[in-house]
């Protein structure tokens, strides 16, 4: 038996030196495995790996699950795992005026006191566009690194983040570190590195992102570290959580422990006295918005103190000590190029304005819908004017009108198609005074259907991940899809008939395989999904739901006539109507014939009662990644039969299931001799419950 002891039995010079080789072998692992840029030589990794183990050897304490000896040396697990927050992470209330402002602090006033408001101060913050992420440090080394999610759990992002450069592994400085330290902000995409990646992506025939909060959820959100890591983040801290061990007045105090970790923390944040101070920085920060190295939507102001905050306490969506004011749309000029139109999901012809592409609350944009003929009118606008441009709500350009007097008399009148710009058929309103024109080729004008291949792949219908904009396009000029109604017919032997699914020697792609495993899956969606998947008009993801429930599976809706459509409530006799058309046209009702056909099953799932409770009382954790199982689905189907599905390993876990590329977690069942299965026992699992995978289960490395 080798010696006991506990780390603190370890001399203080082991526990320097196996805290520092900790940091060194860590940091190598994460270079060669994942970054593919080793920095140290393997035989010097080798010998300080042995420096280690011998020092772990003679002081077991210092052999925590999480010691680089512990490590198998795979790439951390990237597949965003579910992380419950230790702290729930709230939100911001608005305010979009001055008025706002100062209503959120006369109420402060009137609950406290002016005095203890006034003596609290105000903390001013730039409001950060990004995305909010919580860091878990223990013992100073970041554990993990969760997105909000919905406040109370996010994804796990921890390997992705360990690239963000200025994001410490380790928490440094010479004060108490607290044992552990829940450190909130916003990781976000600097205005000139968004510029270079939009650039970069355009050059690569890629959609560039819309905005600078999508760039870093994007950028965060990749599978591959690598990528997240070519993405130069920034991070600022804008709060802290569960904090164990330091007791914090004020939040300023907070910010100043941060910056003494090494944690990033705002220059431009300033503690003020009054609102007239507060109105100071507001105006500032209107004027100078454009000097900040990030994009910001406004100012964030928190009282200072801890105890203030503690007294204001939240509601249930945002603190009450809190209010973030935003700054109106910004408003530029550009040029108007042209007006051209645009042939939608439902027919929908639209005119839309081409510009110079230009920076406009955050995001280039070059397009901006103009809804229809009349509007482009009532906006009096020409082609060749220059424009005024603005962000309504901060997100959908919108062009305001023309700059008159800059016309220079070569400006055009825009002149609305006769024909519709994807097929040519000739364009007409649905009914007689309609403002809008529609294409009358529903059933196979190729952008029509190309959006509602895209609509029914979509998240809120039958999230076929695969089907995106470059499958959906080789599928159509392949001749693969007369309508939607082929998808669930189509076969490897069709797929590789369009290049986009075929290897070089001519094989099914891993394109192609995954296509035809998303559709199986998506064969046995929830009733509901199916129903938006459809494209009814109106029928969207709210309504679908009641329709759904109220009428079980689509035999029973295809038979209900308007009136006992209209009956179900919240659905109105405009939807009813859409319904009953719907169907009454043979190729739409031929859709659902092929489906059904095609072994979709488009009733209602059985509810969880009805599954057999296979998993009665079992916590299970899934590392890596299924074939064929989204995260959801997983946790789903796990969650109907009665079980519990966890997020990290622990003694309580029941079963380990070991999928591709498994992480972490992986190890630790490992180190804690938990049973783990494959996806083929996990299928055996989930339809017979645990005896029935006694003989597959392993436990350790055995
Ligand atoms: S404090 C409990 N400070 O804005 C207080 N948030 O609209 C929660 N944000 O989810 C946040 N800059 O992602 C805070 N200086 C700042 C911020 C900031 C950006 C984001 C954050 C939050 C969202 C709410």
């Amino acid at each position: 038996m080798g010696p006991v002891s506990t780390p603190e039995e370890a001399t203080p010079q082991a526990r320097e030196r196996h805290a520092e080789l900790t940091q060194i072998l860590d940091e190598a692992r994460w270079r060669y495995h994942v970054m593919d840029a080793p920095t140290i030589a393997d035989a010097e990794f080798d010998r300080l790996m042995v420096e280690l183990v011998e020092l772990e050897e003679r002081y077991a304490g210092l052999r925590t699950p999480d010691s680089p000896s512990q490590q198998v040396g795979g790439p951390p697990s990237a597949t965003f795992a579910p992380v419950t927050h230790p702290a729930r992470m709230l939100s911001l209330d608005n305010a979009f005026s001055r008025e706002e402002v100062q209503r959120w602090w006369d109420r402060a006033v009137r609950e406290l006191g002016a005095e203890a408001i006034t003596r609290s101060q105000l903390l001013c913050e730039l409001k950060v566009d990004g995305l909010a992420i919580d860091l878990v440090y223990e013992d100073g080394r970041l554990a993990r690194a969760a997105t909000r999610g919905d406040g109370t759990t996010g994804e796990d992002v921890t390997a992705n983040i360990r690239t963000v450069r200025s994001i410490p592994h380790t928490l440094t400085g010479d004060g108490p570190i607290p044992s552990v330290v829940e450190i909130r902000g916003e990781v976000f995409l600097s205005v000139e590195e968004f510029t270079k990646v939009n650039e970069h992506l355009v050059e690569q025939g890629k959609a560039p992102f819309a905005n600078p909060r999508n760039s870093a959820a994007g950028s965060l959100r990749q599978k591959d570290p690598r990528v997240t890591a070519s993405r130069n983040l920034g991070f600022v801290a804008h709060g802290i959580g569960v904090v164990e061990g330091i007791e914090l007045d004020r939040l300023s105090q907070a910010y100043d422990l941060l910056e003494g970790w090494g944690v990033p923390t705002s220059p431009h944040r300033r503690l003020v006295d009054s609102l007239d101070q507060v109105w100071d920085y507001i105006d500032h920060f209107g004027e100078h918005r454009h000097s900040v190295e990030h994009e910001l939507d406004g100012v964030v102001l928190k009282l200072d103190s801890r105890s203030v905050q503690d007294q204001l306490g939240t509601t249930s969506r945002a603190p009450r000590w809190a209010i973030a004011y935003k700054y109106p749309p910004e408003e530029v000029t550009t040029k108007l190029l042209d007006i051209r139109v645009a042939v939608g999901r439902t027919g929908r012809v639209t005119p839309y304005a081409v510009m110079e592409p230009v920076l406009v609350a955050g995001s280039t944009v070059a397009r901006a819908t103009l809804h229809n003929a009349g509007e482009v009118e009532r906006k009096g606008v020409l082609i060749g004017d220059t424009v005024v441009l603005r962000k309504a709500g901060d997100v959908i350009p919108e062009v305001v009108g023309p700059v008159a007097e800059l016309r220079d008399g070569t400006e055009r009148r825009f002149v609305m198609a006769t024909h519709c710009p994807s097929c040519g058929t000739e364009l007409r309103p649905e009914k007689e005074g309609d403002a809008d024109l529609r294409c009358p080729n529903q059933r196979s004008c190729p952008d029509q259907l190309r959006d509602r291949l895209f609509h029914l792949a979509s998240r809120q219908a039958l999230d076929i991940e695969s089907l995106g904009e470059r499958a959906a396009d080789a599928l159509l000029s392949a001749g693969l899809l007369v309508d939607e109604g082929d998808l669930f017919d189509l076969t490897a032997e069709d797929l590789v008939r369009a290049e986009f699914f075929t290897t070089k020697d001519g094989n099914l792609s891993a394109n192609g395989t995954k296509l035809l495993a998303n559709l199986e899956q998506a064969k046995t969606r929830p009733f509901a999904k199916f129903l938006v998947a459809l494209s009814i008009r109106h029928v969207g993801k709210g309504v679908a739901p009641d329709l759904a429930a109220a009428f079980g599976n689509i035999e029973a809706l295809r038979a209900a006539s308007e009136e006992e459509l209209a009956a179900v409530d919240g659905i109105g006799a405009t939807l009813a109507a859409a319904v009953v058309e719907w169907f009454a046209e043979p190729w739409r009702a031929a859709i659902v014939d092929k489906w059904l056909a095609a072994g979709c099953v488009m009733a209602d799932a059985p509810s969880e009662e009805q599954w057999p409770q296979t998993l009665a009382g079992l916590s299970i954790v899934v590392t890596g990644s299924l074939p064929g199982w989204t995260r959801d689905q997983l946790t789903e189907a796990i969650v109907a039969r009665g079980g519990k599905s966890s997020s990290s390993v622990s003694k309580k876990t029941d079963f380990v299931v070991v999928g591709e590329s498994a992480g972490s977690k992986y190890d630790k069942a490992v180190a804690l001799r938990r049973p783990m299965l494959d996806a083929d026992g996990f299928a055996v699992l989930l339809e017979d419950g645990p005896d029935a995978v006694a003989d597959r289960v392993r436990v350790g490395e055995d």
